[in-house]
C-alpha cells in the first residue's frame, strides 16, 4: 500500500514538471532577483507566480542555463531602489530598466561588479546622485544609456576606461563640471576611439571643450554637447573628427573664431552652432556638401554678405541664422537648392530687392525674413507657401499692410 502511495505521489511529482522541485535557476542569481523583486513595486505577475525565474520563467528575464543574462524591463512601471544586490547577477550581459520613471535612489558602485555587461540602459528614470567611478570596470560594456534621469557631480574619469563602447548618452541630467580627460595617472573620454556617439547635451557641463578629447582616430559621428555652460572656443582638432555627422554645440558661452577647418568635416549633415557668443567670420561651409540642416543663429559674428555657400550646398533643407549681422542682398540662387525647405533669415540686415527667381524649390515651405531692410520683392508665380517680411521698409509703404506676406507672423513660425 506505501509503495502504491509513493508511487502515486512521484507520478504527479513527475507530470507537474520535474523543475518544481529541482529548480533550475542558480541559487544566487534567484536569491538576487527575490531580492529586486522585494525592493519593487508593478514587478510582472509572472514574478509571484514561480520561484524559479530561469525554469518557469519570469517576464523580462532571460537566462542562459542557469544563469541570469538579460533583464528586460523597459517602460513597465517598476518602483523603487535599483539595490546593490543586483551587482550579484555576474552573468549578465544586457540590463535594460529605461523609462520608468518611479526607479528611484542612487546607482549603485556595486552595478560595477556586473563585469560581463554589455549593455546597460537605464534612460529615462528618476535616479539621482553621482555616477559610480565602478562603471568604469565594466570592460565589455558597448551601450551605456543614463540619459534623462538626475543624476549630479561630474562625468567621472574611470569611463575613459570602457574602451569597448559605441554608445555614451549621458543627456538630459543635472551634470557638471569638465569633460573628462586623460592624464598621465587617469582615463578620460579621450581614449573612448570606438565611441560612435557622444550625448551629453542638456545638463550644467563647464569649463572649455577640451581640445584634446578629438583626435583624427576617433571614430564619433554624433557629437552632442548643446544645452550646457561650456566656454572658450571651439577647438582645431574637433575638425580632425572626419566621421562626424551631427555636430550640435548650441546654446553653450563658446567664444571666439569658429576654425577654418571645421569644413573639413565633409560627412556633416547637421550643424548647430546657435545661441553662443561666437565671434570672427561666419563659418564657410562651403564644400560640406551633405549639409541638411544649419543653424548659427544669435551669435555675434562680423556683419558679412550672404556668403558663397548659401548658393552651392546641393543637400540643404533648413538655413537658419536669425538674429545675425548679414546685410546686402539676398541671393536669388539660394531658393533654387533642390532640397531647400525653410529658410529662417529673420533680424538680419538684407536690404534691397528680394528675387526669389524663377528656379524656386520644390519643397519650400517657409522663408522668414522679418525685420530686415528689404525695399522691394520682385516676386515670381511660382512660390506659394509662406514668406514673412514683416517689420522690412517694403511694408511700411501705404496698401503694403494688405499684402499677404506683410502681415504680423502667427503661431506657423514655428522654431
Ligand atoms: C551562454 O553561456 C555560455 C557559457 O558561459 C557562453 O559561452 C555563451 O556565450 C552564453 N550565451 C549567450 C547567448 O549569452
Ligand atoms: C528630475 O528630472 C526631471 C527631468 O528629467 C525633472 O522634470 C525633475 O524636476 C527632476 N527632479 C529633480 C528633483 O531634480
Ligand atoms: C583641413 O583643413 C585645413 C584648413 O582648412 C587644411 O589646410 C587641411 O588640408 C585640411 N585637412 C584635411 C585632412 O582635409
Ligand atoms: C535667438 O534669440 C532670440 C531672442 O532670445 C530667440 O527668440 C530666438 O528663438 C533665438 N533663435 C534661435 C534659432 O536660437
Ligand atoms: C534650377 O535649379 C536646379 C537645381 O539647383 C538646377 O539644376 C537647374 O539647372 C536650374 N534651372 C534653371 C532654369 O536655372
Ligand atoms: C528683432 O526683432 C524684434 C521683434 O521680434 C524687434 O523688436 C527688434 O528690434 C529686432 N532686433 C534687431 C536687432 O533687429
Ligand atoms: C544695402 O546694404 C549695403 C551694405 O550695408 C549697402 O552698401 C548698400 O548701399 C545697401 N543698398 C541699398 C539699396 O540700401
Ligand atoms: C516704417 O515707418 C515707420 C514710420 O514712418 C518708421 O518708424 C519705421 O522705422 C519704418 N520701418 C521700417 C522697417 O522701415
Ligand atoms: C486693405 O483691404 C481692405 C479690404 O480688403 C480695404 O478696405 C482697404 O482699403 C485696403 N487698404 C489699403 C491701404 O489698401
Amino acid at each position: 500500500m506505501a509503495t502504491v502511495r509513493m508511487l502515486l505521489f512521484l507520478a504527479i511529482v513527475y507530470s507537474a514538471g520535474i523543475h518544481v522541485i529541482v529548480s533550475l535557476t542558480d541559487l544566487n542569481d534567484a536569491a538576487v532577483l527575490q531580492s529586486l523583486k522585494g525592493a519593487w513595486q508593478n514587478t510582472p505577475p509572472s514574478w509571484d507566480k514561480s520561484n524559479d525565474p530561469c525554469g518557469l520563467r519570469w517576464e523580462g528575464v532571460t537566462c542562459n542555463g542557469s544563469r541570469v543574462s538579460a533583464l528586460a524591463l523597459s517602460s513597465t512601471g517598476l518602483k523603487g531602489e535599483l539595490t546593490g544586490d543586483i551587482g550579484g547577477l555576474t552573468e549578465l550581459r544586457s540590463m535594460d530598466l529605461s523609462f520608468n520613471p518611479g526607479l528611484t535612489g542612487s546607482l549603485s558602485p556595486r552595478l560595477g561588479d556586473l563585469k560581463k555587461l554589455n549593455v546597460m540602459v537605464l534612460a529615462g528614470c528618476s535616479f539621482s546622485g553621482n555616477i559610480p567611478d565602478e562603471l568604469g570596470n565594466l570592460a565589455e560594456l558597448t551601450f551605456l544609456a543614463l540619459n534623462s534621469n538626475n543624476l549630479t557631480g561630474v562625468i567621472p574619469h574611470p569611463l575613459g576606461k570602457l574602451s569597448n563602447l559605441y554608445w555614451l548618452d549621458l543627456a538630459k541630467n543635472q551634470l557638471s563640471g569638465p569633460i573628462p580627460i586623460s592624464t598621465s595617472t587617469s582615463p578620460g573620454l579621450d581614449l573612448l576611439l570606438k565611441a560612435k556617439h557622444f550625448h551629453l547635451n542638456e545638463n550644467q557641463l563647464s569649463g572649455s571643450i577640451p581640445p584634446r578629447l578629438f583626435s583624427s582616430e576617433m571614430t564619433l559621428i554624433d557629437l552632442f554637447l548643446d544645452g550646457n555652460r561650456f566656454t572658450g572656443s571651439i577647438p582645431i582638432t574637433l575638425g580632425f573628427v572626419h566621421t562626424l555627422k551631427v555636430l550640435r554645440l548650441d546654446g553653450n558661452f563658446l567664444t571666439g573664431i569658429v576654425p577654418s577647418n571645421l569644413k573639413n568635416l565633409t560627412n556633416v549633415y547637421e550643424l548647430n552652432l546657435a545661441r553662443n557668443s561666437l565671434t570672427g567670420p561666419l563659418p564657410d561651409l562651403s564644400g560640406m556638401n551633405l549639409l541638411n540642416y544649419v543653424d548659427l543663429s544669435n551669435n555675434s559674428f562680423d556683419a558679412s554678405e550672404a556668403p558663397l555657400w548659401f548658393t552651392t550646398i546641393p543637400t540643404l533643407t533648413t538655413l537658419v541664422i536669425e538674429f545675425g549681422s548679414l546685410q546686402g542682398t539676398l541671393p536669388e540662387k539660394l531658393f533654387g537648392l533642390p532640397e531647400l525647405q525653410q529658410v529662417k533669415l529673420k533680424n538680419n540686415s538684407f536690404n534691397d530687392t528680394l528675387n526669389m527667381g524663377d528656379n524656386i524649390s520644390k519643397q519650400l515651405q517657409l522663408v522668414d525674413l522679418q525685420y530686415n531692410q528689404i525695399s522691394r520683392v520682385t516676386l515670381g508665380y511660382e512660390y506659394k507657401n509662406e514668406l514673412i517680411l514683416f517689420g522690412n521698409p517694403v511694408c511700411n509703404g501705404s496698401g503694403a499692410p494688405n499684402l499677404t506676406f506683410c502681415q504680423p507672423p502667427h503661431q506657423a513660425t514655428k522654431s
